[in-house]
């Protein structure tokens, strides 16, 4: 981004229809790809291309577009269309939002997302070095299906755009398509979107007849095909979204590459365009990195992993593990089989095992969760190691409540830390304690009961069964070897 805007230029995104074919309660700007609506790529490119205005025309559930629009891009201008139904309508009434304005209008629609901010820049530079008064993007694509074709002249001109609902089986059989993305003279749409009708099979006023006007008064119309068809795709239908979306992870992922980041297998790796990956992060397959998620330096993530507006310090080891609003630290190891919930926080060195669940906690450096337990509303000091199964009872069926555990302490095995409650520095604790008042610093804590054995009570009261038989053997066993060893003694 820059702050010497091209006063020359405005952008104007079309966003006001319906999208029937998505059958969808959510608008189809707002459909998701890549971490962020449809309609929030074209902004962001449209932004990058520093032009001095922008205005998105909307209709359909208007407030939530316009929300989601003026949510991320405040400066943006939100027009509402009218009654009046068309593409032609819509700049008509974008129009009347630049008064004034006698510059370049760069028009997009929101529901294609994959035009980047270089094809975007050539293709007005393009428009201003014609000298023309309307310039166009084209496609040549293997199945045209429900575009606009465009209609050359002999001498290869463009003459006009017909849409595919009015296109006679001849101009249907034209394989170059507009691709719905246009540079016009301000002056050329001021002078002619008036004169556009609605005598058409959809009865829509269209843009695209603004082509055939301009030809008629002698104005300049140039066009660019694209090199690369894949930046004029739209979304119209779910399939559409998936696979434009699969376009632009690959994207996203190839520019990691180039960076620096290995990603082991591409088709399975999914990265947000709002995350960020170091130079020598490895990403293993199927590895989700969604949001704003951060991966310093030699970090190791995957496979199978997910994470959501997640930061991992270098070097660290994320294996097999679904992970939100966490952070990790350095020289971590996370997984297999991790699950950091909101504000679990993995100290320089930690470790966090197999099967271990940690919610709104902090593990301090060198410290070890590995295996089997639930850490939630805890702090852990530095260099503790929690025994397998540890569980911090939190909630009390009322409020949660925080555990406190202090530097250098060692628990014993499955234990449960009933909260509020406090493990003081260096403080131990037997296997299976129940922990339900403080311990002091460097005090060891048992709360076992002691243990009782009532010899002979399966032959007794489980006669019949198969443990009643093994214990019956084993007495025998044991009888016997008794008798043998008296012998031996006799
Ligand atoms: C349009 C073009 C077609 C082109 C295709 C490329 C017209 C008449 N046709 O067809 O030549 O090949 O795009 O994708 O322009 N919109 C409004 N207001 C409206 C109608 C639409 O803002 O009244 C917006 C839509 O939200 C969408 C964009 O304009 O973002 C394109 O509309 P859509 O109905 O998808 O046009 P297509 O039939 O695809
Ligand atoms: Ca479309």
């Amino acid at each position: 981004m820059t702050n010497n805007l091209d006063s020359r230029l405005a952008v104007v995104i079309l966003a006001a229809g319906q999208g029937t074919r998505m059958k969808s309660s959510l608008p189809k700007v707002l459909h998701r790809i890549g971490g962020r609506p449809l309609l929030g790529h074209v902004l962001d490119t449209a932004r990058d291309l520093a032009p001095s205005h922008v205005v998105v025309v909307v209709r359909h559930e208007r407030d939530q577009v316009a929300d989601a629009v003026l949510g991320v891009s405040p400066e943006v201008v939100v027009v509402d269309q009218d009654e009046i139904p068309g593409t032609g309508r819509a700049v008509e009434v974008a129009l009347d939002a630049l008064p004034g304005f006698d510059g370049d209008i760069l028009v997009l629609s929101g529901d294609c997302p994959l035009a980047d901010v270089e094809t975007l820049g050539a293709f007005v530079a393009g428009h201003r070095a014609e000298r023309a008064e309307a310039t166009l993007m084209t496609a040549v694509l293997d199945d045209p299906t429900g575009y606009g074709r465009i209609i050359r002249e002999s001498d290869g001109s463009v003459a006009r755009i017909v849409e595919q609902k009015d296109a006679s089986p001849e101009e249907a059989a034209v394989s170059e398509v507009n691709a719905g993305m246009y540079v016009f003279a301000a002056s050329a749409l001021r002078e002619h979107l008036p004169r556009v009708g609605t005598d058409n099979a959809q009865r829509e006023k269209y843009l695209t007849d603004i082509v055939a006007l301009l030809r008629q008064s002698e104005g300049r119309v140039a066009a660019s095909i694209a090199k690369d068809v894949t930046v004029t795709y739209g979304v119209n239908d779910r399939v559409q979204l998936s696979e434009v979306g699969r376009l632009l992870n690959a994207r996203t992922v190839r520019r990691w590459q180039l960076e620096g980041v290995t990603v082991v297998d591409p088709a399975t790796t999914w990265i947000d365009v709002t995350a960020t990956l170091a130079p020598d992060v490895t990403v293993l397959p199927g590895t989700h990195i969604l949001r704003s998620t951060t991966i310093s330096a030699g970090a190791t993530v995957g496979p199978d992993t997910s994470l959501v507006d997640c930061e991992v310090g270098e070097g660290a080891t994320v294996t097999r593990t679904d992970a939100t609003l966490a952070v990790i630290g350095a020289g971590a190891t996370v997984g297999p089989f991790a699950y950091l919930r909101a504000g679990a926080e993995v100290g320089d060195r930690g470790k966090v095992g197999t099967f271990v669940e940690i919610k709104n906690s902090t593990i301090g450096e060198g410290s070890k969760v590995p295996h089997l337990s639930y850490i939630g509303d805890t702090t852990i000091g530095r260099n503790v190691n929690l025994g397998a199964g540890a569980i911090t009872a939190n909630y009390d069926d009322l409020t949660k409540h925080r555990t406190e555990i202090a530097d250098e302490v060692h628990t014993g095995s499955h234990n449960v830390f009933v909260a509020p409650v406090r493990i003081g520095e260096g403080a131990k604790t037997g296997a299976g304690a129940v922990v339900r008042k403080d311990v002091p610093a460097g005090a060891l804590a048992l709360s076992i009961a002691p243990q009782r054995n009532t010899v002979g009570w399966v032959e007794k009261n489980r006669p019949g069964t198969g443990a009643a038989e093994a214990a019956a053997r084993a007495r025998s066993a044991q009888e016997a070897g008794d008798g043998s060893q008296e012998a031996a003694h006799g």
